[in-house]
């Protein structure tokens, strides 16, 4: 692992005194991943996503609550009879009911739940502790009776008196419970707190325990690992962290923290997280945030010029892990913060060679680009350094645009002025044209002392998208018949047919003086 993996060297401090193996891991994205408001998953997509999740290794799937549609119970079988390896649940309430077509669809495991905190008592069951005691017991014993692996949940836990939570422990545990789950239904607690908990439910029962966190307060993932390292034996999670309002602890989270973090061997071939976080996300129609940890796109991509150039020199200055290792790939993304290092990785890499000015060049040209607002793809990179491939230096240009207006819109003839300065003197001139690009073409034109005529104009978009770049090439011919092209790349038609235009008029300067044709 060391060679993929690099974390703080503190986290061994603490990790001495804590006994942290065999975690489980019980993926419910196709049950409370489902309870996510507005996601439905047909039968189809829930079998795919069982398929993957197996394929990942998770050691449970939660596939779903049976009770609630003859659909849902109809993708539950279906995934009960593909004879995946892991151990397939199906959620009920603590009555034979529920139970019963629960253990119609053959699942492995029924996952029993009954709320026990004080408000879910009054206000929701409206049922004393003891007949909800008397409740989950029967469930736990009924569903036992039939042969299946039973766990059970207290919903509310962490809003539940402890002695009371302990007895209904202890009352499922007399009756045969194979896991009791702990739920931070609401997420509600907090780290230190759940390792309290967590402590005082462990050394009360002999029964493994089983932690499901939900996201209120953006603590689920950090309270299940708190949890774990109490003593908790199994993680409930969901692939992205879907799930009811702000969702459930994120599976790829928890399984790379356990991965690096705490040095548990993980079964799960973590290579499959990217797919399938993009799998359930297409599915869900839940968009995974950029900065989402482990799968978010940028969560192994990097712009600014001084990590860019670290990650170039050791990835491990900037990413704590192998971007491999969770199926992704490292980025270099050019923008507002770009240096010298990105621009010039990223032309290499696409075999386009230029000189250090020119690069520097390009890196000036995408800052005023990006502080536009505009994305820059990589067509967009190929297409501002083919630009550059044969432009006139700076210091050569006697031609240099140092300002231009233009009016144009409806029933307004368009009109263009210009202000070059050539050879070191400002020169200033205006002229109408059939549009903004024409005006401002033919100031141009009226300026600079030499006749020149635009042979040809070619406007392209590089990407999709109305502030796609546009790719501007003009040819340009003098007096002597002498043609030169001319090329720009920018967020703005006018001002790239301007800047286009410029270039091949030094070009045709250039190959003039050189005597050259071109
Ligand atoms: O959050 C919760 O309490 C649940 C239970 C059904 C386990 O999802
Ligand atoms: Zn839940």
């Amino acid at each position: 692992m060391e060679d993929v993996i690099c974390v703080s060297d503190y986290n061994k401090k603490v990790l001495e005194t804590m006994n942290i193996e065999g975690i489980k891991i019980f993926d419910t994205t196709l049950r409370d991943g489902e309870q996510t408001p507005g996601v439905a998953f047909s039968i189809e997509e829930k079998v795919k996503m069982a398929e993957s999740l197996d394929l990942l290794g998770v050691d449970a799937i939660e596939a779903g609550f049976p009770i609630t549609s003859a659909g849902e119970k109809e993708a539950i079988k279906k995934i009960c009879d593909m004879g995946l390896k892991a151990k397939i649940c199906g959620l009920a309430r603590s009555n034979k009911k529920d139970i019963d077509v629960a253990l119609d669809c053959n699942v492995d495991r029924v996952h029993t739940f009954i709320a026990t905190s004080p408000l879910h008592r009054e206000f929701k069951l409206k049922m004393s502790k003891e007949e909800i005691m008397a409740r989950a017991i029967e469930g736990v014993e009924y569903a036992k009776d039939h042969g299946v692996e039973v766990e059970f949940s207290c919903e509310d836990a962490t809003r539940t008196e402890l002695e009371y939570l302990k007895e209904m422990h202890r009352a499922v545990r007399d009756v045969g419970v194979d896991y009791i789950n702990v739920p931070d239904t609401v997420g509600t607690i907090m780290p230190k707190a759940m390792r309290y908990l967590i402590k005082e439910l462990v050394n009360d029962i002999n029964v493994p325990i089983s932690i499901h966190c939900h996201n209120d307060f953006g603590l689920a993932v950090a309270n299940s690992l708190a949890a774990v390292e109490s003593g908790a034996k199994q993680i409930h999670c969901t692939i992205n962290g879907l799930g009811e309002r702000a969702g459930n602890a994120s599976l790829e989270e928890i399984v790379m923290s356990l991965m690096a973090l705490y040095g548990v061997r993980v079964s799960l071939d973590t290579t499959r997280l990217t797919y399938i976080s993009k799998l359930v996300s297409r599915i869900s129609g839940v968009v995974v945030q950029p900065n989402k940890a482990i799968v978010g796109e940028n969560a192994f991509a990097h712009e600014s010029g001084i990590h860019v150039h670290g990650v170039l020199s050791k990835a491990f200055c900037y990413e704590p892990l192998t971007p491999k290792l969770v199926g992704k790939e490292s980025e270099i993304v050019v923008g507002k913060h770009t240096g010298l290092h990105a621009v010039e990785k990223k032309l290499r890499d696409f075999g386009i060679g230029l000189t250090r000015d020119q690069i520097l060049e390009i890196v000036e040209d995408i800052k005023l680009i990006r502080e536009g607002g505009k994305k820059i793809t990589d067509e967009d990179l190929i297409a501002i350094a083919a630009g550059y491939v044969g432009k006139v230096p700076d210091e050569e240009k006697e031609v240099k645009l140092e300002e231009m207006s233009i009016i144009s819109g409806l029933r307004i003839t368009p009109t263009a002025t210009a202000i070059l300065n050539i050879n070191g003197t400002k020169k200033v001139g205006s002229n109408i044209g059939n549009g903004a690009v024409d005006a401002a073409l033919n100031a141009l034109k009226s300026i600079v002392p030499e006749k020149i005529t635009l042979e040809e104009y070619r406007l392209e978009a590089i990407t999709g998208g109305s502030d796609a770049l546009c790719q501007v090439s003009v040819k340009m011919a003098n007096e002597a018949g002498i043609k030169a092209l001319g090329k720009s790349v920018g967020p703005d038609i006018v001002m790239t047919s301007v800047n286009a235009a410029i270039e091949a008029i030094n070009k045709l300067r250039k190959i003039n003086k050189e005597g050259k044709t071109q």
